[in-house]
């Protein structure tokens, strides 16, 4: 059965994303050129529609001159060289490069760290989720009640700058009973799961940009917001099905007439 048609909607206006194994297919000539890529696409909601759990004026600065200032810097570092070519996944992950960043990384993990953001968020979003997810939630953390627990101690132990991730992760099938499982992390300045070989489903932004000026110093309020007033989870739904293309998250069956392989 297909996913519907507001779900494959949804799956489009996702940030670009390709699965880890194809992480060094990087010149592909049907790869969208990175400036095309890498514009400042517009939130999916108003300015004010988040209002009063996240302010217009937080909004308009978060996006209108941070994530902006991301995407002109990359462009301005990339423009006329080969980089142009890649996708912006494929960038960032390139520009990791092992945990010894080129000089684009910064900027390539904020572009694509803020849209993954931007469409994480919702006007009347928070509570729980609902289906499959809510059952990986429960299988892998225990409860929502754990998940969330955990997702905020996360948030509210980056020192610093950085962002909380929920994402999928790929577990050892000698070690661990299913392939895949949810997993929860905090990451500093522009990392990110996706170059460390994850498939991320949920951020939030803790760089003090993003909430200072509704909440001042109180970082734990503003996370407190975040889940029980913001998450789109219907967004979070999308991003599963779209990793469960790539990763298998149940026990892997073996057809009966394929034992004798075993
Ligand atoms: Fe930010």
């Amino acid at each position: 059965m297909g996913l519907g048609r507001e779900m494959e909607k949804l799956i489009d206006r996702l940030p670009s994303f390709s699965p880890p194994s194809s992480s060094r297919r990087k010149f592909a000539s049907s790869y969208r050129p990175i400036v095309m890529e890498s514009y400042l696409k517009p939130l999916p909601f108003e300015m004010d529609a988040l209002d009063p759990h996240m302010s217009k004026q937080t909004l308009e600065i978060h996006w209108g001159k941070h994530h902006r200032s991301y995407v002109d810097n990359l462009n301005k570092q990339i423009v006329g060289t080969e980089l142009e070519s890649m996708q912006l996944d494929e960038l960032l992950k390139f520009g990791y490069n092992n945990a010894n960043p080129t000089a684009y990384f910064n900027n390539a993990g904020q572009v694509w760290n803020h849209d993954f953001f931007g469409n994480s968020i919702k006007p009347e979003g928070g509570k729980q989720p609902s289906g499959e997810v809510l059952y990986l939630i429960k299988r892998d953390f225990g409860s929502f009640e754990a998940f969330v627990d955990e997702f905020k101690q996360a948030a509210a132990a980056q020192f610093g700058s950085g962002w909380a991730w929920l994402f999928a992760k790929k577990t050892d099938p000698l070690v661990e009973k299913n392939f895949a499982k949810l997993a929860i992390e905090k990451t500093h300045n522009a990392v990110n799961p996706l170059i460390l070989g994850h498939i991320p489903l949920l951020t939030i932004d803790v760089w003090e940009h993003a909430y200072y000026l509704d909440f001042q110093n109180r970082r734990a309020d503003y996370i407190s917001t975040f889940i029980d007033e913001l998450i789109s989870w219907e967004t979070v739904i999308a991003r599963l099905a779209r990793a469960k293309k790539f990763l298998n998250f149940y026990d892997v069956v073996v057809p009966l007439d394929q034992y004798e392989y075993l």
